[in-house]
């Protein structure tokens, strides 16, 4: 599985761990940011989100301190569900009742452990599709 990763200042040791963590398991296109120096979260989250809306990838995760700047940035886009997932029960729900496409990591509040159990299970939980398609298709503004 592809995925696009991508952070802020804040979740930039996270991603960077994630990557090293499941580099087996996964194939990472990491968009940055390449050091600890502060940048700003929406100059990464809307070239993420732009990708996969377009197709390009079908699953991002994007960190920031909180999750929260990172993942309001991405749900402004048309398509995406980005999740801010703190737990692994967290995470499975995300899959299997919003389809989630992009988990959000909140790194100055999750333990580096239960962050790798996040990833862990985001990835290996399927929609249930059912009674949820339905209303995942009202998310969007048309
Ligand atoms: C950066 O200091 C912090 O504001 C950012 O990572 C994030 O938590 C914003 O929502």
């Amino acid at each position: 599985m592809k995925i696009i990763i991508a952070s802020d200042h804040a979740g930039y040791e996270l991603k960077e761990k994630i990557i090293s963590q499941f580099q087996k398991e996964f194939e990472f296109d990491n968009y940055g940011p390449f050091s600890s120096e502060s940048v700003d979260y929406p100059d990464y989250a809307h070239p993420v989100a732009d990708k996969i809306t377009k197709g390009e990838y079908e699953y991002g995760i994007l960190i920031c301190g909180t999750g929260n700047g990172i993942g309001m940035t991405a749900n402004k886009h048309a398509g995406i569900r980005a999740a801010l997932c703190w737990n692994k029960e967290i995470a499975a729900l995300a899959r299997q009742h919003n389809n989630a496409n992009v988990l959000v990591l909140p790194a100055r509040f999750i333990a580096e452990n239960d962050a790798f159990e996040v990833v862990k299970t985001f990835f290996s939980t399927s929609f249930e599709g059912g009674r949820h398609q339905r209303r995942v298709e009202k998310i969007d503004i048309h």
